[in-house]
């Protein structure tokens, strides 16, 4: 029988294996570093804007199949959004993986299948890194982002 879990994981592996956005972007207005100090991956965060929309996104850097999806699922999703809305999807996500709330997974669109980390909580670190990451480029702070 088919299986949403099995059609989320195939997503996930995709986007491990052939991730999106994956770059510098040279002319980026804004580049914040994440870091997970337990397993020790990096990822850099590159963002373009124009006036309040983010024109383009990109990241490098090392990490694990759930922090290397994350982020290109990620990067794909905030191209083209406005920084009100990056926040909002950014605190939506945050709802998904963190609490057993629902939440309207439909607004969420392929986000959602990073949903299942919720159930390994040692995980979530990985999947939020590069939301952090962007959160904090957003606010403007200046120093590398930290899970811990
Ligand atoms: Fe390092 Fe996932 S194990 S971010």
């Amino acid at each position: 029988m088919f299986d949403i879990k099995d059609l989320y994981q195939e997503i996930i592996v995709d986007h491990n294996r052939n991730p999106r956005n994956f770059g510098a972007i040279d002319d980026a207005d804004n580049i914040m570093e994440g870091f997970n100090p337990l397993c020790g991956d990096r990822l850099k965060l590159y963002i373009k804007t124009e006036g309040q929309i983010i024109s383009n996104i990109a990241f490098d850097g090392t990490g694990c199949a759930i922090s290397v999806a994350s982020a290109s699922l990620m990067t794909d999703a905030m191209k083209g959004k406005s920084i009100n809305n990056a926040e909002i999807l950014f605190n939506n996500f945050h709802e998904l993986i963190t609490n057993d709330n629902a939440v309207d997974e439909e607004s969420l669109g392929k986000l959602a299948v990073l949903a299942g980390v919720k159930d390994f909580p040692g995980r979530v670190k990985c999947a939020t890194l590069c939301w952090h990451t962007l959160h904090s480029a957003i606010m403007g702070d200046k120093k590398t982002v930290s899970t811990e």
